[in-house]
């Protein structure tokens, strides 16, 4: 028999306590105590990283590029880096019903094609019927595609260990338990504890380990973000509910660049790549209506435009409203005011609204000069020329500021037909040269800007 000894650890102070507590008696923060169980050395869990051997030399250890196993499903293979990587932890996050179980069973069903090794797909929240209904749905009938319904970690290593898979998609995380803790499954020390033995299940085995984590509106407990240091890479599957379109975003990643976004939308059998993303988010635009503007933001290395729309109306009670849709609403704030302090726009008995099509989020600063242009135009009753895009942070004193990348922005335009852009000056143009077919018109402040833009 192994002893096993159990005590509760604040996160926060380290204070200990010999059974659980919503509050911590040491600092008084209230869920940070988390369970930690104490095995004999043999059986102890291990630490998430490998360690093991003699000291290597750098220049003798075999790259791990080579080693990726391509995935035929571009906008997701992008995200990871270029494939996956044999024996990586990935996690994929995102709110129940965005899609996650559909694309990881999608991409499950391509792994085995293009390895020709067995994928295992465990699932503790749907019985195997129902995981049959969806491939159907999907018309999946891939022979090496092996599913278990299981939430006992053990047990779901065991079938792992018999199968030997290149893949395995443990979703979700929240469903899996050890049965050493006593706390419940989705807890998060069951949470972290199952997911650092996969991190060592996976680096030991080769096989490349999918966690499914639901962001909860308790997420910050024990959702994904408790395991963004466990696993290797983080991708959440983002979108809104109302809209078909999904962004699967890296937020980490071991083995590639962050911040690469693969689109997807979401169809009635399964989810489709999206190509030229761009060319989809403009298409419903109406020409030459005030209150919109194109801005050009870029999503890791690719620039995508999307359409941002505003509208100003009178405030019908004391306080000027301010919403925001797929854009910050301090960014909203910050535009609002310099449009009023810098340009002497009448905003003060205006209520603004600002909405990103498509139901996107943009976060980057670039897309600042296109809001205020989409206000501006929307006050004012005047469109922003048609064939225009705009590209530009605004700063404080009604200044427009540079922003990362402006060439890649500016092809993505001109390739989308757009045949004028603004840009902030100076217009740094490194080595490479300004794209063909595009006209850059520089601007220094935002009143420039508006004058430039509205017609
Ligand atoms: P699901 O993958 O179950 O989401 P998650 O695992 O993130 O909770 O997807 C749920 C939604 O997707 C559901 O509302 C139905 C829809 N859906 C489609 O639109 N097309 C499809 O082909 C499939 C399988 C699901
Ligand atoms: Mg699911």
């Amino acid at each position: 028999m192994n002893k096993t000894r159990t005590q509760w650890v604040c996160q926060n102070c380290g204070r200990t306590a010999p059974r659980q507590m919503g509050r911590c008696p040491g600092c008084g923060e209230w869920g940070t105590m988390i369970e930690v169980v104490e095995r004999p050395a043999a059986q102890e869990t291990r630490p998430s990283v490998i360690v093991a051997g003699e000291p290597q030399r750098l220049t003798e250890i075999e790259s791990e590029e080579e080693r990726r196993m391509p995935l035929p499903l571009e906008e997701f293979s992008r995200v990871l880096g270029g494939g996956v990587v044999p024996g990586s932890l990935i996690l994929v996050g995102g709110d129940p019903g965005i899609g996650k179980s559909t694309l990881l069973l999608q991409v499950a069903a391509l792994m085995t094609e293009t390895t020709g090794r067995p994928v295992l797909y465990v699932s503790g929240e749907e019985s195997a019927r129902q995981i049959k209904m969806r491939a159907d749905r999907l018309a999946i009938r891939s022979h090496n595609l092996f599913v278990v319904t299981e939430t006992n970690l053990e047990a779901i290593l065991s079938h792992a260990e018999r199968l030997n898979p290149s893949v395995m998609i443990v979703d979700s995380i929240q469903t899996v338990y050890l049965e050493e803790l006593t706390s419940v499954a989705g807890s998060i020390s069951q949470v972290r504890q199952a997911a650092a033995r996969l991190q060592w299940w996976a680096k030991n085995s080769g096989t490349a380990v999918f966690l499914v984590g639901h962001v909860t509106k308790e997420g910050a407990i024990a959702g994904p973000k408790v395991l963004e240091h466990i696993v290797d890479t983080v991708l959440y599957l983002e979108g809104d509910v109302f809209h078909s379109y999904r962004l699967l975003r890296s937020v980490k990643n071991r083995f590639g660049a962050t911040s690469e976004v693969g689109v997807f939308e979401m169809r009635e059998r399964g989810m489709a790549e999206v190509p030229n993303p761009s060319e989809v988010f403009l298409a419903e635009r109406v020409v030459n209506a005030p209150g919109s503007a194109i801005a050009v933001t870029m999503e890791g290395t690719r620039p995508l435009l999307v359409e941002v729309q505003a509208l100003a109306s009178h405030t019908s009670f004391g306080h000027p409203r301010r919403t925001a849709n797929g854009v910050d609403l301090n960014r909203l704030l910050l535009i609002t005011a310099v449009l009023s302090r810098r340009v002497g726009l009448r905003l003060f008995d205006q209520d603004v609204f600002a909405n990103v099509i498509g139901g996107l989020e943009v976060r980057e600063p670039a897309a600042d000069l296109a809001i205020a242009l989409a206000i501006a135009s929307s006050v004012r009753d005047r469109p922003v020329a048609a064939d225009l895009a705009v590209i530009g942070e605004v700063g404080l004193s009604g200044e427009v500021r540079a922003v990362s990348q402006p060439i890649p922005r500016l092809k993505e335009a001109a390739r989308l037909g757009f045949r004028r852009c603004l840009l902030p000056r100076p217009v740094r143009r490194g080595t490479e040269p300004l794209p063909e077919g595009i006209e850059v018109i520089p601007v220094r402040s935002v009143a420039e800007a508006l004058e430039k833009a509205l017609i």
